[in-house]
């Protein structure tokens, strides 16, 4: 087996490859002055399985691509099986046509992985896991769903979490909830959110959460703009809840949101590092070796 970290996912890439015992060939790349990039895979790759690591954000869209390009290279060179191991999926929240004419953009990825000659997918807390075996029907990819939501409850129960209430931001990730109050021992629930389709813009409901004096924890599995978590911390301090953390899984932050979650009252702030960030403090490389084990 040979692990290709890919440019997004260096560290991570060559942290599960520690894990599987084997040496990192991380691939070789550059840009071009007019933004293209330049990929070279460093190893001789024929009749091996091959784990490329890729995340795709930040800069999705690039990171994608070079994904799409170190597969179709590795199967052309003679791999017999390329495992595409991308902890953060994006285009996953495109994934049903919530307007008229919008795009199925999950779907396209899956078809472009397939085109690319990926055999196997591993993902860590897709968006819309439904959404996901949905679409993985109608393409030749096996996709694989690891949750990394215990190990960021573990995280938060080291760090005086024990017992806390745990929430989700809308019914619709009642499981991230449900998988961290099982760690963490205490109670768990959802807010009540809904996005307006053409502004973006989201509405949450607060309802009466009975948390005076009790410690919570806020787990979602995307954090972008930071407007959800920041509505629930807020909404949770009001109620008179005590400690407050932030969990989540993909820690986007675009510019602005870890001060708008710090400024709605957050204790804490956690991620894991599918996405490179300062507050990812949780590895999930040991999740993906594990279960590539298993493959
Ligand atoms: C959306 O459904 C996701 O689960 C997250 O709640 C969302 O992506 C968070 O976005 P933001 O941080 O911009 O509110």
């Amino acid at each position: 087996m040979i692990v290709i970290p890919g440019p997004a996912s260096k560290e991570l890439g060559e942290a599960v490859a520690a894990k599987l015992g084997v040496r990192a060939s991380p691939a070789e790349h550059r840009l071009f002055p007019d933004g293209e990039s330049y990929l070279r895979l460093p190893v001789g790759v024929e009749g091996e399985t091959v784990v490329l690591v890729q995340t795709t954000a930040p800069d999705p869209d690039r990171k994608m691509l070079q994904l799409f390009i170190m597969a179709k290279t590795v199967k052309d060179l003679g791999a017999t099986r390329v495992i595409a191991c991308i902890p953060y999926l994006a285009y996953m929240r495109q994934d049903k046509r919530f307007l008229e004419g919008e795009a199925l953009s999950l779907d396209v990825v899956l078809g472009l992985m397939e085109a690319a000659g990926v055999d196997d997918l591993i993902v860590v807390d897709a968006h819309s896991s439904s959404s996901l075996r949905e679409f993985e029907a109608g393409h030749g990819v096996k996709v694989h769903n690891l949750s990394a939501i215990p190990l960021l409850a573990e995280y938060v129960k080291k760090h005086g979490y024990g017992g806390a209430y745990s929430l989700s931001p809308d019914v619709g990730a009642i499981h991230l909830a449900e998988a961290a109050g099982r760690v963490l021992g205490g109670r768990h629930g959802y807010f009540e959110k809904s996005r307006d389709r053409r502004t973006g813009e989201i509405e949450m409901k607060v309802k009466d959460l009975s948390v005076d004096g009790v410690d919570a924890v806020v787990f979602d599995d995307i954090i972008s703009s930071g407007g959800t978590t920041a509505r629930a911390v807020e909404g949770l301090k009001r109620q008179g809840a005590a400690k407050v953390a932030a969990a989540c899984v993909h820690a986007l932050f675009m510019p602005g949101a870890e001060e708008k979650i710090e400024a709605a009252g957050s204790d804490l702030i956690v991620s894991t590092d599918t996405v490179e960030s300062k507050h990812g403090k949780v590895t999930v490389a040991g999740l993906i070796a594990d279960y590539v084990k298993t493959l």
